[in-house]
């Protein structure tokens, strides 16, 4: 029932939320322009930041891209469906719009059964950014959506709470060289399991490949500091402080603490990461604090998260 719903949504070229295991999509039909134009709207992205393109089966892929290099065609064969986008030259039936203007495109098969449903009973893949206003934390939930996004999208498919957490990990090939644009839900360690040695390529400048690699983004309203909790503790005493920790944590009264994982899991660690920030941001405090993860596994890429909200 709710499938057909967003079925019809969408075939009518129109906008709806999306679950999958990495965080809520934006979607509407890839194809088309002006659907995919909506997205822009809608999230007030700038038309120089693009689109993952997903889809529900490998076989499909091939009808939008011209050929996928050997080491990334092991890497979907791994991975999908799973948190892992990979950069592919695409054919012309892809809008310039949702690559902006690039020749790659960023295909994805998600793995949500809900969505995987959806695309299944589609003629068409889907176009699909987070659903977040543009630079701020990323929807893990369908509330998080209807919040701030709710009056502007005509349905949102509510599948629960992301199982992942943190957005698809983003790799390509460049000259026979695997590279990794964005960390993310998949790790750095499983992609070299399967590929051998890989490089990362996280760009920052204004004109980035990968605009969510701007260097502020996924960013609460809050001011976010980053560095040792007792230190930030003292140096922002007499106001009101929010604080992500990772396990044991001697902050005490007066301090709203959230504790990604008092187990220091990191997986758990990512499920919890951006509903945290958010209730953060929500609660009443003036300042949130938090430290950095160990460098290993899934605590880089949330690592990579936590600071780029923290930038200016
Ligand atoms: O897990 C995810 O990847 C989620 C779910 C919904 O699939 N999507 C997501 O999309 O995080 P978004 O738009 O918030 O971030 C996608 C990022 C863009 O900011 C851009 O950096 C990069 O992917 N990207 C997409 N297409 C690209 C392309 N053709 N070339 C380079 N980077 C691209
Ligand atoms: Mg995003």
């Amino acid at each position: 029932m709710d499938i057909l719903k967003a079925q019809d949504f969408l075939e009518r070229n129109l906008l709806v939320a999306i679950p999958t295991e990495t965080v809520y999509g934006l979607a509407s039909n890839a194809f088309n322009p002006i659907a995919v134009s909506k997205i822009f709207e809608a999230k007030e992205r700038p038309t120089f930041d693009p689109l993952i393109v997903h889809t529900y089966d490998l076989k499909k892929v091939y009808y939008f891209v011209t050929e996928i290099h050997p080491s990334l065609l092991k890497l979907a064969e791994t991975f999908w469906p799973g948190p892992l986008t990979l950069l592919l030259p695409k054919k012309e039936v892809i809008p310039n719009l949702v690559t902006s203007g690039l020749e790659r495109v960023g295909v994805r098969i998600p793995n949500h059964p809900l969505t995987l449903n959806l695309l299944s009973q589609l003629s068409f893949p889907l176009a699909a950014p987070s659903a977040n206003p543009f630079g701020y934390i990323s929807p893990t939930t369908a509330v998080h959506v209807q919040k701030q996004l709710g009056e502007k999208i005509p349905y949102i498919l509510d599948g629960g709470n992301c199982k992942v957490g943190l957005e698809s990990t983003i790799v390509g090939e460049e000259n026979g060289e695997i590279i990794i644009y964005r960390l993310g839900g998949l790790s750095i360690d499983d992609i070299t399991l399967v590929v051998g040695k890989v490089s990362i390529q996280l760009n920052q400048s204004s004109n980035p490949k990968a605009p969510g690699q701007l260097k502020s983004h996924y960013a609460p309203k809050k001011p976010v500091y980053i560095g040792n909790n007792n230190e930030l503790h003292k140096m922002h005493m007499g106001k009101k402080i929010g604080a992500l920790v990772f396990g044991n944590s001697l902050l005490n009264e007066g301090v709203l603490v959230k504790n990604l994982s008092p187990s220091q899991n990191y997986q758990e660690a990512a499920v919890n990461l951006f509903s945290f920030l958010r209730e953060l941001d929500e609660a009443d405090v003036d300042v949130i604090i938090a430290e950095l993860l160990p460098e290993i596994g899934l605590g880089l890429a949330i690592n990579d998260r936590l600071r780029r909200s923290a930038a200016l």
